[in-house]
């Protein structure tokens, strides 16, 4: 059983909901919300694409596990929204997985393929949500709980972890 002084964190596919649903349940939870690839926007002054174009995927993930690494230890407990590729790192998966519950809200490739239809992520560029989808998978496969959000209401997908959360993982120890 996780304590309640655990952090919350969402993975899961690019466009799967993990900013909307984890601003949402950080604000019914009376936590922060973290958004990783907002944050290192805004410490590299630069966006995600920008730093992709600029110094390649590399540095990217670089500043990507380093800045996981600072809010895994932080003492608030928060909700963290990962970016869809960071478990790809066994360091990150690692240290996820020590201080959280880890929640993957799951999507079809179909249902992703339209709501990323006009996105500018860099790595859809070059690579199918497909190919991608496979090698996130095993990151993924981690969660201590894993959420369909294809086609859910956010806020009943947000009730339903709650609720998942105060039952199964938050002990008062
Ligand atoms: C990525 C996902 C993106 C962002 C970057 C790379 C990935 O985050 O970190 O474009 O490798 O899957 P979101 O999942 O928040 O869109």
């Amino acid at each position: 059983m996780l304590r309640k002084n655990k952090h919350i964190y969402l993975c899961g596919f690019m466009g799967s909901g993990k900013s909307t649903i984890g601003r949402l349940l950080a604000e019914k939870l009376n936590r922060p919300f973290i958004d990783t690839d907002e944050e290192i926007e805004k410490t590299t002054n630069r966006s995600v694409a920008e730093i992709f174009r600029g110094h390649g995927e590399p540095e990217f993930r670089k500043f990507e596990k380093e800045l996981i690494r600072k809010i895994s230890a932080l003492q608030t407990p928060s909700v963290i929204a990962l970016g869809g590729g960071s478990l790809m790192d066994g360091e990150t998966l690692r240290i996820v997985k020590e201080t959280g519950i880890l929640i993957y809200l799951q999507c079809s490739a179909d249902v992703l393929k339209q709501r990323l239809k006009d996105t500018p992520r860099p790595l859809l560029k070059t690579e199918s949500i497909e190919t991608l989808m496979e090698k996130r998978l095993k990151g993924y496969e981690w969660a201590d709980k894993i959420m369909n959000n294809d086609f859910s209401e956010i806020s009943k997908v947000t009730e339903i972890l709650i609720s998942e959360i105060a039952n199964n993982f938050l002990s008062q120890r």
